[in-house]
């Protein structure tokens, strides 16, 4: 077959797969996040050639909360025309049914990758997904203008406020913003929001025992002092923004700090970005006394889909795109943090994105969302959770009353248990 000449050393992990007798037409949703897209396109590329299956791409919106709404959709409606699903971390519970049971397909890798992820996506004994990447949140600053004005990275979000103020004061350009984040209202915000909470000793929403604990001054307080930054240090529209929003914004170098997922690394110094070699990152700042750098624990996975026409190729290209050979890549070019131990101690990765190197112990002590002790429905509480921090940001109702109605809300839907 003239295709297996198309195999080469990088795609090892692939030879052994022989090509179809009769090749499949697949089809792969894609985040469009960042280089997702590009990265996702020339993997594939390497698939088809070793197997002979052609694969089609679905872009999905960026919003991880759009995407969500789409898949339930389609799944509900036993959609034959996707075979592979990305997904988020936080969906493993409510999707479990949907999706095929991996455990024997990954039987021989599941080990190297990190335990803590496989068991995110194990949902009562079934394997729902595999990994593709991880994520770990990142405070970026610019180094040429926290040198300028003598100022060292923060390590509370006061320091930040003050740095930013400080800088925003002193280059008095109407472009510039002191903190960009994703304020928007969805699931970018729940993350956020859990960082500046648990971060100033407010917990983490529902707790891991299925305790509901926002509703607490500590809580009130963060939002409290992130409200203080809005038209202040953070433009009125970061109410709107989502990860690609804050990310144009500092690429385009008009931003002091930004708080993004680490692909924005790569990203970030690419030849058309304005802040190459101008900035770099460190752990989210900590509330301050009582509190320590918390950081949201984010992350991709690939499943297929049980109304799958293909189940048995579409589980090779699970396999395919979550080898060590494809993370390292992607670690490589879109600064993604590997969920395969043995890349982190990949000389390549270590020479060429250090980054990755150092953010391994950012990842490791992450904190989860409460997808686990709220099982199927998390998406309504993340929704809860996400919908009171954006009013509080938005003048609309205290903090201390927003957290309180959120409590009652989150009671109810708890009602004798989450099941
Ligand atoms: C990133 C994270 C994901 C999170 C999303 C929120 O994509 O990997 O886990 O839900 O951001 O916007």
């Amino acid at each position: 077959m003239k295709m297996k000449t198309f195999i080469t050393a990088a795609v090892a992990s692939i030879s052994l797969m022989a090509v179809s007798a009769v090749a499949a037409d697949l089809s792969i949703v894609s985040g469009s996040t960042g280089k997702d897209l590009e990265f996702m396109t020339k993997e594939l590329a390497k698939f088809t050639a070793a197997t002979g299956n052609k694969v089609t791409i679905v872009p999905m919106p960026s919003s991880t909360t759009d995407q969500f709404g789409q898949y339930k959709l389609w799944l509900a409606a036993g959609n034959t025309d996707i075979d592979v699903y990305q997904t988020d971390v936080i969906w493993a519970p409510q999707l479990a049914d949907q999706f095929v049971d991996l455990t024997a397909t990954a039987k021989d890798v599941a080990k190297s990758h990190f335990p803590s992820i496989i068991e995110s996506q194990t949902v009562n004994g079934k394997l729902v997904a595999i990994p593709y990447f991880t994520d770990a949140p990142a405070l970026y600053y610019r180094k040429d203008l926290l040198d300028k004005y003598k100022i060292a990275p923060p390590k509370t979000w006061d320091e930040m406020a003050a740095a930013a103020k400080t800088v925003l004061d002193g280059e008095k350009s109407a472009d510039l913003q002191g903190f960009v984040f994703q304020g928007n209202a969805y699931e970018g915000l729940t993350c956020d929001a859990l960082e500046w909470v648990k971060s100033n000793g407010g917990g983490q929403i529902v707790e891991a025992d299925g305790k509901i604990s926002i509703n607490n001054p500590k809580a009130a307080a963060a939002l409290d002092r992130v409200k203080s930054w809005i038209g202040t240090i953070s433009p009125k529209g970061v109410l709107a923004y989502q990860e690609e929003e804050s990310r144009g914004v500092w690429q385009l170098g008009n931003a002091v700090f930004m708080r993004n997922w680490p692909y924005a690394f790569a990203l970030g110094n690419g030849a058309d970005s304005k802040v190459k070699d101008k900035f770099d990152i460190v752990p989210l700042p900590s509330g301050g006394e009582g509190g320590s750098s918390a950081a949201t624990l984010g992350g991709w996975n690939l499943a297929v889909s049980k109304y799958s026409k293909n189940v048995e190729e579409a589980k090779k290209l699970v396999m395919f795109l979550a080898s060590a050979e494809v993370q390292k890549a992607n670690a490589l070019e879109a600064s993604h943090l590997p969920t395969i131990e043995s890349v982190y101690d990949d000389a390549d990765v270590a020479k060429n994105q250090p980054v990755i190197v150092k953010w391994k112990a950012i990842f490791q002590n992450a904190v989860p969302r409460p997808s686990a002790p709220t099982k199927v429905k998390y998406n309504e509480v993340s929704s809860l959770f996400w919908s009171a921090v954006h009013d509080t940001l938005s003048g609309n109702g205290t903090s201390a009353d927003n957290l309180a109605t959120l409590e009652a809300k989150l009671t109810e839907l708890k009602g004798d248990g989450w099941k």
